[in-house]
């Protein structure tokens, strides 16, 4: 019997015990089913949460461009791999199929081993969404070389730490990349970022917008003159099922990014079976994730999930407001889309518009809606149903991380009731729990409390680069045995999540993950600041906004103050990128510690989002005299 497909909740209650009770015999069957291995695994299974050590299909061997090109070249060669819709409206999609995907890759293998990359080398890419990144993705993976993409909206520093922290050895970019009317010097802030990083020594350069740019020579490269003299074949290197796939970064609780890293087959096995069942995709269906292939999102279900499954992906260079906010519904009716899966705040600021833009287009062929990045709000989850879905289309929306590497806990559509604002049930093979601050796992329903996974899946990163007593600190040891999630989630009354958000000290904002320390730690470069503390409060659209409260060395007066602010913008713009700048800066002279000097950002929280009436006990504050100037001048 084959569990690959679940159509109805009867099945999925039934696959799910399965999966549950004897996980190594499911996982194992998907895995014999729908994959080429070059050899089988010896064990399906060890993990040992304490250490922590996590591997899936041992003594496999594969490659999973094999999996993701090759497999399919028989049956759907002429088929669309990918479809590229550019920032440009008036610029032609391209429709690039299995057979010129496989073709493209391997010449960019070619290209890769020509410059001297191989096995286990890291690799940065620093592309827009142009083909270019798909290509470079699976290059990579083909030579067995260990991607890390940065999002190209990365400023030059963020840029430098993560390539010096994988040691990479050579960065993928293009002169520039266009969004929406404007155009942005990829180049120059690849250039500035080298400075830092003596470990590069090759550029490759992709013409994108045929920009004016400095080239160094022995290092840079333009990519096109290399790529037409290179073979399109490439024998894929046999990879071990553990071998790293790629380290992909993401914020965490100090100023230094977390390289999670990702290995082979479980990734492999896991991305292709939650995108199969996640959006019920159908042979010929066109789907499109809107993500950024610089997220875990746009590597899991834009790249490898649906490639895996012989899908068609589309990927989109541009942005939801150019030329106007009809750009998305535009898209969905001119290719047709089937599955479309985007982030909540994307949907809120669509919301915001005339609903003209929406009604304006046929978007009957949508059969299934996704969001994915943060909680949605029942006023946007509604706003997605009745006007993008028809009420027709159901909505996963789809609870994942960087870290999980796949879908957990998410509907599987037109099997599970979906519920506003409810990510519902646990996916195939994930026992979620929740536990409560001492450490106890809360039964029942109704109840609240720290979302942990109890049993590994074959998706879960399995270290952090470089850093594995930073992994298991901070994933593996709040709570004895178990994965911590970071955040807090309740469980209804018929077993439904809902997440309620981060319970640690990352901010989400727009669907981007931020850490509060690296964007304090920008701030306090400010020379005339002295410390500070940043918070999130509710928005709108964004989800969350940034607040910083800001101790200065000295106070100025009120001009000088908006000087100081827009300073503190910039620099934080020039460290992180302009996800991070902040909404509201407050100065102040002081900041709640307690009295082990710890700042409560539970105060800072309460009052960004005026709501400081009742701030709870502060007695246990070193200086409680300071929260009355903080709440009288509060934004
Ligand atoms: C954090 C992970 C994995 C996709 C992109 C984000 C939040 C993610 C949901 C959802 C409520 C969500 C969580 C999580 N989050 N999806 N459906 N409902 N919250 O990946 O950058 O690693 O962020 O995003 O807080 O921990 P990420």
């Amino acid at each position: 019997m084959s569990n690959y497909h679940i159509k109805h909740l009867e099945e999925y209650y039934q696959v799910y015990r399965k999966s549950v009770r004897n996980p190594e015999l499911f996982w194992e069957e998907v895995a014999e089913e729908h994959f080429l291995w070059h050899k089988k695994w010896d064990n399906v299974l060890s993990w040992d949460f304490k250490k922590p050590e996590v591997k899936w299909f041992e003594g496999a061997k594969l490659n999973i461009t094999e999996n993701c090109i090759d497999r399919h070249l028989h049956t759907r060669g002429n088929r669309t791999a990918i479809l590229f819709e550019p920032n440009n409206p008036e610029e032609p999609a391209q429709h690039i199929s299995y057979s010129q995907l496989h073709a493209r890759v391997n010449q960019m293998a070619n290209v890769l081993k020509s410059k001297g990359i191989k096995k286990g080398d890291r690799v940065c890419i620093y592309l827009p969404m142009i083909p270019e990144l798909a290509v470079a993705v699976l290059a990579c993976a083909r030579i067995g070389a260990i991607h890390s993409v940065v999002f190209a909206g990365f400023s030059s520093t963020a840029l430098s730490t993560r390539i010096n922290d994988c040691g990479a050895k050579m960065v993928i970019t293009s002169d520039g990349s266009y969004r929406g009317d404007k155009t942005i010097d990829l180049k120059g802030i690849v250039d500035k970022a080298l400075d830092d990083c003596p470990g590069v020594n090759c550029v490759l350069v992709v013409n994108r917008i045929n920009g004016e740019i400095n080239m160094k020579s022995g290092r840079d490269y333009w990519i096109q003159p290399l790529l037409d003299k290179s073979s399109s074949d490439f024998p894929a290197e046999i990879m071990d099922a553990e071998d790293p796939l790629f380290i992909l970064y993401t914020s965490g609780s100090t100023g230094k990014p977390k390289g999670m890293l990702h290995t082979t087959a479980g990734y492999m096995v896991y991305t292709a079976y939650t995108f199969k069942n996640v959006f019920q995709y159908k042979q010929d269906d066109v789907y499109w994730c809107t993500a950024d292939i610089g997220w875990i999102t746009g590597h899991s279900y834009i790249i490898y999930g649906p490639l895996l499954n012989g899908a068609t992906s589309v990927m989109f260079e541009g942005v939801p407001h150019y030329p106007d906010f009809g750009r998305f519904w535009e898209i969905v009716e001119k290719h047709k889309v089937n599955q479309f899966y985007t982030a909540p705040t994307a949907i809120r600021a669509l919301a915001k518009q005339h609903l003209d833009f929406v009604e304006k287009r046929d978007l009957s062929s949508l059969k299934v809606l996704g969001t994915v990045g943060e909680p949605i709000n029942e006023e946007a989850w509604h706003w997605y149903n009745d006007n993008v879905g028809k009420k027709k289309c159901p909505i996963v929306d789809t609870w994942w991380q960087t870290e999980t590497g796949g879908i957990m806990i998410t509907p599987i559509p037109f099997a599970t009731p979906t519920k506003p604002t409810y990510a519902t049930l646990p996916f195939i093979g994930i026992q979620p729990v929740l536990m409560d601050e001492n450490g106890a796992e809360i039964h029942g329903n109704q109840v609240d409390g720290r979302l942990c996974i109890k049993f590994p899946w074959p998706s879960i990163a399995r270290s952090i680069w470089g850093d594995h007593q930073r992994f298991k600190d901070t994933y593996f040891s709040a709570f004895e045995n178990m994965y911590f999630t970071g955040d807090g989630a309740l469980r209804d009354e018929v077993g439904y999540y809902r997440i309620t958000g981060r319970v640690d000290d990352v901010i989400i904002v727009s669907g981007h993950n931020l850490g509060t320390a690296p964007i304090e730690d920008a701030i306090n470069e400010h020379p005339a600041v002295a410390e500070s503390a940043v918070v999130g409060f509710p928005h709108d659209v964004k989800g969350n906004a940034l607040y910083g409260f800001v101790i200065l060395k000295e106070t100025g007066e009120g001009r000088v103050q908006d000087n100081v602010r827009k300073e503190i913008n910039q620099i934080i713009t020039e460290h992180i990128g302009p996800i991070a700048k902040l909404d509201k800066i407050q100065f102040t002279s002081g900041l709640p510690k307690t009295r082990s000097g710890k700042i409560m950002r539970r105060i800072l929280r309460k009052i960004a989002a005026r709501d400081a009436e009742n701030l709870g006990d502060i007695s246990t504050l070193l200086n409680p005299e300071v929260v009355d100037e903080i709440k009288g001048s509060a934004m």
